[in-house]
């Protein structure tokens, strides 16, 4: 079997896996769902979950790839073995099934992007809604867009750790920001961005329900790319000599920041052009066309704002992509190129019926749910694998594996209270906050 590669260095460590917490979880739905759960209320809840246990979990998942340099369920034989591998497994599978409903929102982006640079896109909002309902609902294209996003995946994860996932993410994630504070300066700027920003900065606490305290710990989770393992194999690239909680607190910093500069971008322009902030999903797609259409050098900007939200998905979707395929290479040594293939290839066969139960089976649910296949696939994975993901994850580290695991912490340069505080959220706060929005979700 080849050597394990590493990532070359810190740098390329932190641009890859903030790659992967930065997607269309920050860019796409951060901002819809502060918009509907009032605004700055929201904002609060989501900062204050990933204080508590956001940063714990990722440091968790983290040392535990580093220490066994191991797929996840690898990683849960090695230290833990009986059935704990099958908290590995069950994360390879969430991440099969959140990248193939993820690719058909990813190819949506890129099909926007094509829209915006050609000016096809009508100018009012009710035509721009009717627009996007008849592309989300077509049952050719989407699907064709989700292909070619999965292509461009699978392209960059065949290169392996260095010269694909580290290479695309150095230079995607820079451009990145650059593209995020270009809009956000255009959006704070523009007449009557005022109301916007108080909408997104003070809270509204009236909005405030148990299922927006639910959704804003699900956001949390999402967000960092947590419970399925995928920092635990991103983790495993890491040398035994490379330290962790400067680096996942940086992570898990830049990961918020976007989240707030998604907001600032997003919020003010809906509001000075007197769009409805709680539009949900379509806000994105449906709300801002709008917006830019009314803008000077608004197409400009438009296929500025799609080629970020591209970049964001393609980073986030490599990481899904990278733990099956980890896995298949890990544990069945298989080759990259053959595993890779395999991987996408089923990955995308899953995202067709994803795709067309948004269009032509939308009058299927689920036999016991009333979700269609798309809405199933996501909440079955993010809102129940994950937590329970995580959960289980705070659980093995926290109550099996403390001892090595902070040991190891403050080998590394961490100041022995924090490690004791990192071990006691581990084996109390994370564990009951997180099966409280199990609870949530499934009672
Ligand atoms: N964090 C990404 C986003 O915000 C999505 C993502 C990538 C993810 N890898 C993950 C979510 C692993 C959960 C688990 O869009």
């Amino acid at each position: 079997m080849a050597a394990r590669e590493h990532w070359s260095g810190r740098f390329g460590f932190i641009m890859a896996t903030a790659g992967s917490a930065v997607g269309l979880g920050n860019i796409w739905k951060f901002p819809y769902e502060a918009g509907r759960n009032g605004g700055g209320a929201f904002l609060l809840m989501y900062l204050f979950f990933v204080a508590l246990f956001g940063l714990t979990l990722v440091i968790a998942e983290l040392i535990v790839g580093r220490t066994t340099q191991r797929n996840p369920v690898g990683a849960f034989r090695a230290l833990g073995g009986g059935l704990w591998p099958l908290v590995g497994g069950m994360g390879v599978l969430a991440g099969f099934v959140i990248l193939s409903f993820y690719i058909v929102v990813a190819g949506w982006t890129l099909a926007y992007l094509g829209f915006m640079a050609t000016g096809s896109l009508g100018t009012d909002a009710a035509q721009l809604g009717e627009r996007f309902g008849a592309f989300v609902s077509s049952p050719v294209q989407p699907i064709v867009y989700a292909g070619m996003f999965m292509v461009l995946c699978a392209g960059v994860v065949v290169g392996g750790v260095n010269s694909g996932i580290e290479k695309a993410s150095r230079l995607l994630m820079p451009a990145l920001f650059v593209l995020l504070l270009v809009l956000v300066g255009r959006s704070i700027t523009l007449p009557g961005a005022a109301e916007g920003l108080g909408y997104f900065l003070r809270p509204d606490w009236s909005k405030v329900t148990s299922a927006t305290v639910s959704s804003a710990i699900g956001q949390a989770f999402f967000s960092l790319s947590l419970g399925m393992g995928a920092l635990v194999t991103y983790g495993s690239y890491l040398k035994s000599t490379d330290t962790i909680p400067g680096s996942a607190a940086i992570i898990v910093g830049l990961d918020s920041l976007v989240a707030i500069l998604a907001g600032l971008m997003i919020l003010p322009a809906v509001f000075a052009f007197g769009f409805d902030p709680s539009a949900g999903p379509g806000l994105t797609f449906i709300t801002l066309p709008a917006v830019f259409a009314q803008m000077p050098g608004g197409s400009f900007f438009g296929v500025v704002f799609f080629g970020l939200l591209a970049v964001a998905a393609l980073t986030s979707a490599i990481s899904l992509l990278e733990v099956v395929v980890c896995y298949f290479t890990d544990e069945h040594s298989m080759h990259r190129k053959s595993a890779t293939l395999l991987v996408a290839m089923i990955g995308f066969a899953l995202g067709i019926p994803a795709s067309l139960s948004l269009g032509i089976w939308s009058g299927f649910t689920v036999p016991g749910t009333e979700k269609n296949i798309f809405d199933f696939m996501d909440f079955t994975a993010s809102n129940l694998m994950l937590p329970l993901g995580g959960m289980l994850t705070a659980i093995f580290v926290g109550w099996r594996w403390s001892q090595p695991a902070s040991d190891a912490l403050i080998k590394g340069g961490l100041w022995p209270p924090l490690a004791s505080g990192w071990v006691f959220i581990l084996r109390f706060v994370a564990p009951l906050s997180i099966g409280y929005i199990i609870y949530g979700a499934i009672a």
